[in-house]
C-alpha cells in the first residue's frame, strides 16, 4: 500500500469576487522514501493541494469539497483536530519559502527545537538539546552548540532554511513536504540547500513532496514529476521519462520556456504565451485551450481525462516504472515536441466556437488576468498576426515573431 493515497481532491474557495476552483480533482500516489516533484506556474494549486492534505486550508473560505487523502493507512479526512495535528510535525513536516513565517521571533533556536523535540519524543531537556546540537551539525551549521542561543533574526536566509530543514528531520517524518524551500535564497545556497534536503531523505528514507517552479530543480531531485495546470494534473511520469519524453502541450511549452542545461546551440527559447485561465470561471473544455498550439474542436468542450500515454497500458501509480499519463486529446508527436510547435502538415489549432467567445464577452471584467485578457488570447486566434505560431500555439505580436527581429 502507498505511504500517501490522494484521490480525486476537490478544493475551492468561496470569496467575495466568486468561487474559485482551485484544486480539480488531483489524485496520485506516494511509495515510501519516493521524491515527487510539483511543477506549474503560479495559481495552479500546487500549495492548496498540499495544504489540503495536511488540513492547512485557510478557513473559512477554504474547504475541501471532494476527495480523499489516507496516509499510511489512515484516513486524513476523517481525523479529529488533535489527531491531524499529532501527524503534522510528527509524521508529515513542512517546509516553506520563507523559514520566517516558520520560526518564531522571539525565542531562541534551541528553545524552539528542544521544545519541537520533546512534543514528539519522550525525551529529557539535555538529550533533546544534544540532539538539537546534532541535527544543526548535520545540516552544515558550525559550531551548532553556540548557535542555539541565536534567535532567528541572526542567521543569513539560507542558514534559517537549514534550521528549519534541521527541525522538519529532528522527527523522522515519514513524508516532508517542500514548498518552494529556497525560492528565497540566492542561487548557491539554493543549491547547497537543495542537496542537503536530497541527501538528508535519502539517508532517513523520509518520502518528499517537492513544489517548485524551476524544471531544473525537478531534474535534479525528484524522482517523479507531476505537472499541474488550473488545478488539474496534466501530465505525471518518472522525471527521466517525463524530460526524455514530454507528451502534453503545457509540458512542452514549460520545457522550451526556459534554458535548459543540455539545449543544443542556438535552440531559441518559446514563451507560453497568454495567462492561466481565471480559476472563478473555468472553461467547459481543456483549460489549457486558449493557450494551446495543438488544439481541436473538441478540446474547447470536452476536458480530456488523465489517461496512460501509451494507450492500454495497466497504470502503474508509483515508483520507478509509474505510467506516464497525460489529459490531452492531441498530444504532440516526439518530433513536435522537441521542435516546441505542431509540425503536421497543414494543422492549425482550432479557433473558438464563436458562441463561446460572444459568452465570454458577456462575462468580461476587465480585471487583470481576467476574462477580458482571455477574450483577446482568442480573438488573437481568429487573425493570425504573424506567420510564426509560438510554441503555445497563440499567433506571436509581428515584432517577437520575426526571427531576426530585434533579438
Ligand atoms: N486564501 C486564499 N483565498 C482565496 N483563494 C486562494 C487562497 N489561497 C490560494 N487561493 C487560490 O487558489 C489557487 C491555487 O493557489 P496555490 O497557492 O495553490 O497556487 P500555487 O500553484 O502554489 O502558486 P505559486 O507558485 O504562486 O505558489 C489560486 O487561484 C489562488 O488564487
Ligand atoms: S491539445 Fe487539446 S486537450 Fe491537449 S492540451 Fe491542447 S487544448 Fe488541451
Ligand atoms: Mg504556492
Amino acid at each position: 500500500m502507498a505511504l500517501l493515497s490522494v484521490e480525486d481532491l476537490v478544493v475551492r474557495f468561496r470569496t467575495h469576487e466568486g468561487t474559485i476552483h482551485a484544486v480539480n480533482g488531483v489524485s496520485f500516489e506516494l511509495e515510501e522514501g519516493e521524491r515527487l516533484g510539483l511543477v506549474g506556474e503560479s495559481g495552479c494549486g500546487k500549495s492548496v493541494t498540499n495544504l489540503a492534505i495536511l488540513r492547512l486550508l485557510p478557513r473559512p473560505a477554504g474547504r475541501i469539497e471532494g476527495g480523499r487523502v489516507r496516509f499510511d493507512g489512515q484516513d486524513l479526512m476523517a481525523l479529529d483536530e488533535a489527531e491531524i495535528r499529532d501527524i503534522r510535525g510528527r509524521e508529515i513536516a513542512m517546509i516553506f519559502q520563507d523559514p520566517m513565517t516558520s520560526l518564531n521571533p522571539v525565542l531562541t533556536i534551541e528553545e524552539q527545537m528542544v521544545e519541537t523535540i520533546q512534543a514528539h519524543r519522550k525525551v529529557g531537556r539535555d538529550e533533546a538539546r544534544a540532539r538539537a546540537i546534532e541535527l544543526l551539525e548535520t545540516v552544515g551549521i558550525a559550531q551548532a552548540g553556540a548557535r542555539l542561543r541565536n534567535f532567528p533574526h541572526q542567521f543569513s536566509g539560507g542558514m534559517r532554511q537549514r534550521v528549519m530543514i534541521a527541525m522538519a528531520l529532528a522527527l523522522h517524518p515519514k513524508l516532508l513536504i517542500a514548498d518552494e524551500p529556497t525560492t528565497a535564497l540566492d542561487v548557491t545556497i539554493q543549491a547547497q540547500v537543495l542537496e542537503l534536503l536530497r541527501e538528508l531523505t535519502e539517508g532517513s528514507g523520509t518520502a518528499l513532496i517537492l513544489i517548485t517552479h524551476d524544471l531544473g530543480v525537478v531534474a535534479g531531485m525528484t524522482q517523479r514529476t507531476n505537472v499541474m495546470y488550473a488545478g488539474f494534473v496534466v501530465e505525471t511520469a518518472s522525471t527521466a521519462e517525463l524530460f526524455a519524453r514530454p507528451s502534453h502541450p503545457y509540458t512542452v511549452g514549460l520545457l522550451h520556456s526556459v534554458p535548459r542545461v543540455d539545449e543544443r546551440e542556438g535552440e531559441e527559447l518559446i514563451p507560453i504565451e497568454g495567462r492561466p485561465p481565471d480559476m472563478r470561471q473555468l472553461p467547459a473544455g481543456c483549460a489549457f485551450a486558449p493557450r494551446c498550439a495543438w488544439r481541436l474542436e473538441r478540446c474547447w468542450v470536452e476536458n480530456p481525462a488523465l489517461r496512460p500515454v501509451v494507450e492500454g497500458t495497466p497504470i502503474v501509480t508509483t515508483g520507478p516504472r509509474a505510467s506516464h499519463l497525460i489529459a490531452c486529446h492531441n498530444p504532440p508527436t516526439p518530433d513536435e515536441a522537441a521542435t516546441g510547435r505542431p509540425i503536421r502538415p497543414g494543422f492549425s489549432p482550432a479557433p473558438a466556437p464563436p458562441g463561446l467567445v460572444d459568452e465570454l464577452s458577456l462575462r468580461s471584467n476587465g480585471g487583470p488576468g481576467g476574462l477580458a485578457d482571455l477574450i483577446e488570447v482568442i480573438e488573437a486566434t481568429e487573425g493570425p498576426l504573424s506567420p510564426w505560431p509560438s510554441a503555445a500555439g497563440l499567433p506571436l505580436p509581428p515584432d517577437e515573431g520575426d526571427p531576426d527581429g530585434g533579438r
